[in-house]
């Protein structure tokens, strides 16, 4: 009878293992896949040529007519929205950081740059498309 028992449990214990060590290979594999599309999202705003600068939910797009750049609004501080733009920066509205207008700090607590986005122009010009 306990013979039974101990190979009950045992059964129990390596089957146990396997369905756990399962569930995690397929929670990483699931994980890695989620990430990857994550990493390729792309987002499409309504374009205004006539602004230099907009704010658009998460992002920044600056047009000077040259070139179109288009950055997190994410400040590099602590993460607020960053929704002004005062004499050629970028202000923070949490605890005062500035960035010029290539996404900069010219003036902390921020150090580290804005991210940049890939941007790109929909042949009618009255799109742009980030790629995130
Ligand atoms: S979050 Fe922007 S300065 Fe602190």
């Amino acid at each position: 009878m306990s013979g039974n028992k101990h190979t009950r449990r045992n059964f129990l214990k390596i089957a146990g293992g396997l369905i756990g060590l399962t569930a995690v290979g397929a929670w990483g594999e699931l994980t890695k896949n989620q990430m990857s599309l994550l990493n390729k999202r792309s987002v499409t705003f309504p374009f205004n040529p006539n602004k230099e600068i907009s704010f658009v939910d998460d992002y920044i797009i600056r047009n000077n007519d040259e070139e179109i750049t288009a950055f997190s609004a994410h400040c590099t501080h602590l993460g607020c929205i960053i929704n002004k733009e005062q004499n050629g920066k970028l202000i923070c509205p949490c605890h005062g950081s500035e960035y010029n207008l290539e996404g900069d700090p010219v003036k902390g607590p921020a150090y580290k740059p804005l991210k940049k986005y890939q941007a790109t122009l929909s042949s009618d010009h009255k799109q742009i498309t980030l790629k995130t």
